[in-house]
């Protein structure tokens, strides 16, 4: 039987990844190469709706493929390609908007979060149809499977809908896809503010651990996380969302289940417990770094990659075109 398909795409909105983007997305995606046929994307469409600068979105856009490749993504296994490289991603979203009704859209409660936060009228249109960019991606390969965090699975439901009412308006054309929340999706929290998850967009840069930040400041902002009173190490989410971050960080990094951490710390306060989750930190990133920037070292090269990423996905992206063009009732071109 042929291997499942599974999809995912991340944004190059930010110089490097971070320690939430590394735990909740990449790490899954590598082991995923071995059992499924895997497409990844950088999706650069997306990042467009916050409207960075031409270079900037350029430098981005190579750092997220370098590091993509760096945490262990292979190029002959997996397909990993920048969205705009396939033009058929473009053109299947206009043809999903014009299957969204105006209040499903509407619904999507990341776009409301995002236009109360930044105002109705900073919120542009691209913002607003950012869903069905995301399900087009996704339907284009006829994935089963979409491996994301817990903020998309609404964007995941609105493509089902989709899927569903295409196939049933112009006959079966698109695989359903299915939500893949990996078993253990660990909750990274900011290590300045704890209850309020570590991200790009709403942490401080002293909350945030970045994959491709030096030792010296990584070891700095785990030794200044906010911790929580007394002196014990140990796992309260309610009374020590603190340390619980820390030891969950811990834990995800070395694969030590968090009791046994516990029992390990018993007696020894904080600062032991977290210069041994700064290095835990360290250890992991500073590999990933080093390979980031020798792939960054010859953009030839990773350019190159990028192409034949792109060439495998545009074989499939095309084909379902093909079927979605005839199937909507466009004129065939002779
Ligand atoms: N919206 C996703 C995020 O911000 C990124 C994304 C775009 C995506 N297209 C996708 C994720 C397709 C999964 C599948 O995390």
């Amino acid at each position: 039987m042929a291997r499942p398909r599974v999809f995912s795409g991340i944004q190059p909105t930010a110089d490097s990844f971070h320690l939430g983007n590394y735990l909740g997305a990449l790490r899954q995606w590598v082991p995923m190469q071995e059992t499924h046929d895997a497409f990844y994307c950088v999706v650069d469409l997306h990042a467009l709706t916050v409207s960075p600068e031409p270079a900037q979105l350029r430098a981005r856009t190579r750092v997220a493929a370098a590091q993509l490749f760096a945490c262990g993504l292979d190029p002959e296994r997996s397909t990993v390609f920048v969205q705009s490289h396939v033009r058929e991603h473009t053109e299947l979203t206009w043809i999903l908007l014009c299957l969204t009704g105006m209040g499903e859209a509407a619904r999507m409660t990341q776009f409301k979060d995002k236009a109360a936060k930044y105002g109705e009228s900073a919120a542009g249109v691209g913002l607003f149809t950012y869903p069905m960019l995301m399900a087009a991606d996704i339907l284009l390969y006829q994935a089963d499977q979409v491996p994301v965090g817990a903020d998309q699975k609404q964007h995941l439901e609105l493509t089902r809908d989709l899927a569903q009412r295409f196939n049933h308006r112009f006959g079966d054309t698109f695989t359903m896809p299915e939500p893949f929340i990996p078993k253990e999706v660990e909750k990274i929290t900011d290590l300045q503010d704890p209850t309020a998850k570590m991200s790009k967009s709403s942490s401080s840069p002293q909350g945030i651990l970045d994959v491709l930040e030096q030792p010296g400041p990584l070891r700095k902002k785990i030794m200044r996380a906010v911790t929580d009173t007394g002196s014990e190490v140990l796992f309260d989410e309610t009374n020590k969302p603190g340390i619980s971050n820390l030891l969950r960080i811990q834990a995800a990094l070395t694969g030590t289940p968090i009791p046994e951490l516990v029992a390990r710390y018993e007696g020894q306060g904080y600062g032991t417990f977290k210069k041994d989750v700064a290095e835990a930190v360290v250890e992991t990133f500073s590999p990933i770094r080093e390979r980031t920037e020798k792939l960054l070292s010859d953009e030839t090269e990773l350019d190159r990659l990028l192409a034949i990423g792109a060439e495998r996905a545009a074989a499939v992206a095309r084909e379902t075109m093909a079927v979605v063009r005839e199937r909507v009732g466009f004129l065939p071109k002779l």
